[in-house]
Order: structure tokens, then C-alpha cells, then sequence
């Protein structure tokens, strides 16, 4: 059987990755670890192992021992978080990638995962349909992370034959799992505030348009970058990946067809500096045309799945 690891598993992109392997492998095929146990039941049905992923020798000795076909190595931290502590972000982003590309390097994985960002853009950049070869311009710890880790990727793809693969990700929507230390984390909190019938206070402008994703889009184009054929991949970097893009005000507008008495109230605060040095939207073209990326969900659907999903949690709690 080949087997999976997820580094990073409690993460918000790692429990859905984690449920969405179990669900295409079975649980058995899947192997989990982070620095934290993951809170999510299902997740924990997989082997669990708690890992630093900064710690050289224990991430190498979990990989040798594994022989992974596969590994999703998620474990970092974002943007608004890594301004508060940026020596800990470069740390733990840039450590953490290098312990699992060495390890690839040396033949124990066959193929890694490691997610980039739209942060990889910045002020100098342009703002719409951003090019994949568009000038990167990172202003966040966390961007200068993404942006050399986008190259270590690809340095140890030519220097050593790792198939490392790579997708920057927009701004993540979902409601399995809640984000931690994003400037895009607001458009995960609003749907929770309007499912438990609150009023919600967003931290960027009501006009800051930023590019978004469902995340069972998201989950599934990692997948798929995953599974295409390695000649496929063109891009050692890492491949800008869109969907769409909306306002604070644009969500708020289309929560509202579904409760009308919801109200958001923008108090901008540190994350909206941030927000205004990324893209309102990239061009996908080269995921489109190398292994096939299409989005699925736009805001409208994304909206009724939201209300619906967590409303039904809202309605479990209560009663
Ligand atoms: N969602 C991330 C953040 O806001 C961007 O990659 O930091």
C-alpha cells in the first residue's frame, strides 16, 4: 500500500486534506502528524504521531522509517502571525521545508507537497489576474517564506530530481476546520458569526477585494497536482491557483440574500496593510493547461454551503 504522511494535520488546510486522503485511500493508507493533536475525531482515526517539524533528526527518522509515497508538509505559520514573530515564522517555515526535502533528497519520499501563498505578491506586483511569472514582491515574513521556500522547491527539483510540487493558494474558505493567524481568516469568521445569528466586526476594509477559494476546490486541486504525471508539472515553483475574488462587503452582501438582518462592521487593523500588498485575483492559466485545475465553486454556492453546514453545527449545539 502506498502510504501518505500530513505534516501539519491540525491545521485548517490539514484536517481536510487529512479527511479527503482517508476518504479517496482508507485510513489505514494515511499517517498523521503535528506539533498539536488534531481536535478533529475523524482525522485522529489515522495513525498520529507527534512531530516537531523542525527537529531534523526526528522528522528524518519518521520519514526514513515511513518510505512515503507521499508528503503534505503544512506545518507553518501565516501571515498575521508571523509579523507578531517573525524570526519564529522564517524558523519554522523555511526549517521545516528543508528537513522534508532533504529527506526526499535522500530517496525516503517520492513526492512532496509544500503549499506556497498569493503572499509571494506584494506592492510591486501587479493587482488583477496576476501572472504566474508576475514580479514577487513579498512584504510579509511569511511571503519571504513562501517565496524561498518556492525556490527550494524547485532547486532541489533540478539540483537532485525531488518531485516537489507546490500550489499558491489564495485565501482558504471552509467549515470543517477554523483558520489560525491569516489576514484572510475573516471570510471563515463571518459565515461562523452569521450561522450563530451574531453581528461581525471584519478587520480589513469593506472594499478590500483579496482572492479566495472553497476549500473542497482547493482539497481537490491538490489532489489532483498530486496525481498528474510528473513530466506534467511544469512549474517547479509553484503554481498560482484562482477561483475568485471578493470584498468583506461582497460576502456580507451575499450572506445577507439568505439572512437579511445580518450586519457587518469594518474596523481595519494591523492585517489590513497586509491585505493591500496582495493580488485581488491571478491568472491560473498554467494549472489549467498543465493538469487541469478548474474551480467548481463560486461565492454565491459557497455561501449556501457555509450557512447551511455550520448552521446545522449552530443547530446541534444549542439543542
Ligand atoms: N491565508 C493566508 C494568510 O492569510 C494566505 O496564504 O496568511
Amino acid at each position: 500500500m502506498a502510504k501518505i504522511l500530513v505534516i501539519g494535520a491540525a491545521g485548517q488546510l490539514g484536517i481536510e486534506l487529512v479527511l479527503a486522503l482517508q476518504a479517496k485511500h482508507g485510513v489505514e493508507a494515511v499517517d498523521v502528524s503535528d506539533i498539536r493533536v488534531p481536535s478533529n475525531e475523524r482525522v485522529m482515526r489515522s495513525r498520529f504521531m507527534h512531530l516537531d517539524a523542525t527537529d531534523e533528526g526526528a522528522v528524518h527518522k519518521v520519514l526514513e522509517e515511513g518510505r512515503y509515497h507521499a508528503v503534505y508538509h503544512l506545518a507553518a505559520m501565516l501571515s498575521a502571525t508571523g509579523e507578531k514573530k517573525p524570526i519564529a515564522a522564517w524558523d519554522l517555515n523555511m526549517q521545516s521545508l528543508l528537513n522534508v526535502l532533504e529527506a526526499a533528497k535522500e530517496g525516503w519520499v517520492d513526492r512532496v507537497f509544500w503549499p506556497s501563498s498569493i503572499a509571494v505578491f506584494g506592492p510591486e506586483s501587479p493587482k488583477k489576474s496576476v501572472a504566474q511569472e508576475a514580479l514577487l514582491d513579498p512584504t510579509t515574513v511569511y511571503g519571504i517564506s513562501k517565496q524561498a521556500g518556492e525556490y527550494w522547491c524547485r532547486y532541489y527539483h533540478e539540483k537532485y530530481g525531488v518531485d516537489a510540487r507546490s500550489i499558491r493558494y489564495p485565501g482558504l474558505v471552509g467549515h470543517r476546520s477554523a483558520p489560525g493567524g491569516g489576514t484572510t481568516d475573516y471570510a471563515v469568521e463571518i459565515y461562523h458569526a452569521a450561522a450563530e445569528g451574531m453581528p461581525y466586526t471584519c478587520f480589513l476594509r469593506a472594499d478590500q477585494a483579496l482572492p479566495m477559494m472553497y476549500m473542497d476546490d482547493a482539497v481537490r486541486g491538490t489532489l489532483e497536482l498530486m496525481e498528474a504525471p510528473s513530466e506534467a508539472i511544469q512549474v517547479r515553483t509553484s503554481y498560482n491557483l484562482g477561483a475568485m475574488s471578493f470584498t468583506p462587503g461582497e460576502v456580507a452582501n451575499s450572506i445577507q440574500q439568505h439572512l437579511p438582518n445580518f450586519q457587518v462592521h469594518c474596523e481595519p487593523d494591523h492585517r489590513q496593510i497586509i491585505a493591500e500588498s496582495w493580488p485581488e485575483s491571478v491568472d491560473d492559466g498554467a494549472a489549467r493547461a498543465d493538469w487541469g485545475w478548474e474551480p467548481k465553486v463560486l461565492l454565491p454556492e459557497m455561501t449556501t454551503i457555509m450557512l447551511d453546514a455550520l448552521g446545522k453545527k449552530t443547530h446541534a449545539a444549542v439543542h
